[in-house]
């Protein structure tokens, strides 16, 4: 009977869906005593246990899924680019100051400006990571956006799910039905250095500082990839209606009640004095923390007196931060040497009598460019100051020109290249001096096999920057194209190279033909093209040939191409050599195109034939990107500034006023994002 057969039904998924949620219950506390408080209560086995076993239940009741279940902290492949968010309050900075007094400065005017009133002053860490807004709704989380330009940023919900001290859920009572709370997403030291060992194992470029990783992390498109990294986040500063207290401490303790983690650092002060002491102790105390801090803040704790002093048109009235001073070393310059890059762009570097600094003995630090090194005034011999910063590649900040040796002479920059000789050349606009010899420039031929063959390009095994030089030095290899003919014999003639490792090198260059074209596009070394805007270009132009043929103007319209981008982009292609490189690697069998079944590019209609559109503002409903890819899918262009040939403006929120009077004066359409999925869905 239909009815028998419901209960049933009940029955059993009523114990399932029960137990479901009592171990959700179980695993957000577990993760909160872990992760937030240090105190687990059982073990890790006991934890994985239970998790397995909610993933079990969960996997056979589809219809229980919830995004913000402990199980989906592992994330998924799913994500796609970002979209954007406005902020409900903007996002603003904070007033900063290097010095004691000028934080007591800051503290009389607030006293001044509340006539006497009794105050109170919260001192807290300065997290030096990346800032976040969580968005809670009836206690779950429901969005997580970065800073942005301060007014929308991108919606990095997925990955924020990952950071396990972050609750998905809230614990207690009292939480206000919807608010928002900011904080900083940091990547502990602990897990910054192991990144960076595994980045340098794998010969990738290191982060170089935790801030650096941190929000480079965030912005990942893989939340599994997320997840394994390490992230953690603390919070400081609640917003919304109905918050628990009148003053920024007890929310944030309240916050803490409801399972997010606020720094034991936060504290009430309540003189100057307080102030100045809370400095000084934390100044050296501030080393032995597990993550990156910049400085402290301090805020005034009552809301009302808050909301007396207001903003600028930049900052709070009522917090300021007070900026610790970078470490810095005093040592002697031996001489400066001039590193060639891939791009052939020349670095000065000033190799230094070895000194300690934060904890490593430093002997090389760059000194960036020509205009740089010009600024500094560097003699031969100097005695230099080199500081470390938040950075772990030190730099050269200034000249101890009291210990200056009598006689000597200023350190030139080099007019021809070190390693080649060629003479170098200055782009307008640029502070970079270039060799221009790419053909024949050893270090630059060889950074671009070592960059070819790199695990985030072309990921062939066995090649580091040793093999590369030699396969040149041997005449094998001159340009990337050559490894394609390579031949396992001519392997086995370069020093340390056996059969089976020249086999090795042989096998992987043969995988690399299944490569996808965006990693192809990385791999060719273009300058300025990173591995997200290649992304973007291989994604936009859908095959070499069309990404070969694409004018400036084109290239402009893709995301994250700037009109100095799109030109290097199209130089690079124009280049008789470049092309002749790219024919070899498509005749060696190299993916040069998004396959045709990719989902994410097929054409889909012909509704905007011939239809050439321009995007503006931010939007709600897809992402920048998915606009774009949708006008191509059904037929459209996508150009990057608005002219006469401009059919329609796609406009989402606060688009530009420039980009308004000049499309008022053209007389384009302007179209908003219902309009235009009208458009393609008749
Ligand atoms: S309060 C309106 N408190 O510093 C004031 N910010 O320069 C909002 N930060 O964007 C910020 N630790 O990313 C605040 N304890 C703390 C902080 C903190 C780090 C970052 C945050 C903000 C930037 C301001």
């Amino acid at each position: 009977m239909p009815q028998q057969l419901t209960l049933d039904f009940l029955n059993n998924d009523g114990d399932d869906a029960a137990r479901i949620l009592q171990l959700r219950k179980e695993l957000h506390r577990h993760n909160y005593l872990y992760y937030v408080k240090n105190t687990p209560e059982i073990s890790d086995y006991d934890f994985d246990m239970l998790m397995k076993e909610l993933e079990a239940l969960e996997a056979s009741h589809p219809e229980m899924h919830d995004p913000n279940s402990p199980t989906s902290r592992v994330g998924s492949d799913l994500a796609d680019g970002f979209r954007q968010a406005a902020h409900v309050y903007p996002m603003l900075s904070l007033a900063n100051t290097y010095s004691i007094d000028e934080v007591d400065a800051w503290g009389k005017r607030v006293e001044e400006a509340l006539q006497g009133q009794q105050s109170c002053i919260i001192g807290e860490m300065k997290f030096d990571g990346t800032s976040i807004s969580l968005i809670y709704e009836h206690g779950k989380l429901v969005r997580a956006v970065t800073r942005g330009d301060g007014e929308k940023g991108d919606v990095v919900t997925d990955n924020v799910r990952t950071i396990q001290s972050i609750p998905l859920t809230l614990q207690g009572e009292g939480w206000p039905e919807f608010f928002e709370i900011r904080g900083e997403i940091v990547l502990p030291w602990a897990a910054f250095d192991r990144l960076n060992a595994e980045r340098e194992a794998a010969g990738d470029a290191l982060f170089a500082n935790p801030r650096n990783a941190a929000s480079g992390t965030l912005k990942l498109l893989n939340p599994t990839e997320v997840a394994r990294r390490g992230l953690d986040a603390y919070f400081y500063y609640l917003l919304g209606e109905n918050l628990p207290a009148d003053n920024h401490y007890d929310n944030m303790m309240a916050a803490r009640a409801w399972g997010f983690k606020v720094s034991d650092a936060m504290t009430p002060l309540y003189s100057l004095d307080d102030v100045d002491q809370y400095i000084n102790h934390w100044d050296s105390a501030r080393k032995e923390l597990p993550v990156a801090t910049d400085g402290l803040v301090f805020k005034v704790n009552s809301l009302r007196q808050q909301l007396n002093l207001g903003f600028t048109a930049k900052s709070p009235r009522w917090a300021v931060a007070y900026k610790f001073a970078a470490e810095r070393a005093l040592t002697r310059l031996r001489f400066v040497s001039f590193d060639v890059g891939r791009m052939g762009i020349i670095t000065p570097v000033a190799n230094l009598e070895p000194v300690l600094l934060s904890g490593t003995i430093v002997k090389r630090a760059s000194m960036h460019n020509d205009d740089i090194m010009r600024a500094l005034d560097i003699h031969e011999q100097d005695m230099l100051y080199v500081e470390k910063g938040g950075e772990i590649i030190p730099k050269i900040t200034g000249v101890d020109t009291s210990a200056r040796i009598q006689g000597a002479k200023p350190v030139e920059f080099v007019s021809s290249c070190p390693a080649c000789g060629a003479k170098l050349i200055r782009v307008e606009g640029e502070a970079a001096w270039v060799c221009p010899n790419k053909e024949n420039c050893v270090p630059q031929i060889v950074g671009r096999i070592e960059h070819f063959v790199g695990r985030r390009m072309m990921n062939i095994d066995g090649i580091g920057e040793e093999t590369a030089a030699q396969l040149f030095a041997h005449g094998f290899v001159h340009n990337i194209a050559d490894l394609y003919d390579l031949k396992p014999t001519q392997l086995q003639d370069i020093e340390g190279f056996a059969e089976k490792s020249a086999r090795r090198v042989i096998d992987g260059i043969e995988a690399s033909k299944n490569v996808p074209f965006e990693r192809v596009v990385f791999a060719l070394s273009i300058p300025y093209v990173g591995e997200t805007t290649a992304k973007k270009v291989a994604r936009a132009a859908g095959s070499i040939e069309r990404l070969m043929q694409m004018s400036v103007d084109e290239l402009e319209a893709i995301e994250d191409v700037g009109p100095r981008i799109a030109r290097t982009i199209a130089d690079f292609f124009a280049d008789n050599e470049n092309q002749a490189i790219v024919e070899r690697l498509k005749a060696a069998g190299l993916n040069m195109n998004i396959p045709d079944d990719d989902s994410a590019t097929a054409p889909l209609s012909n509704a905007l034939d011939g239809k050439s559109f321009v995007i503006s503002g931010v939007f709600s409903k897809h992402s920048r990107d998915e606009y774009k890819s949708l006008i191509e899918r059904h037929g459209g262009k996508n150009t990057g500034s608005i002219s006469k040939k401009t059919d329609f403006i796609l406009a989402g929120e606060n688009m530009g006023p420039a980009k308004l009077e000049k499309a008022k004066s053209l007389n384009i359409t302007i179209i908003d994002e219902d309009t235009f999925l009208n458009m393609i869905n008749s």
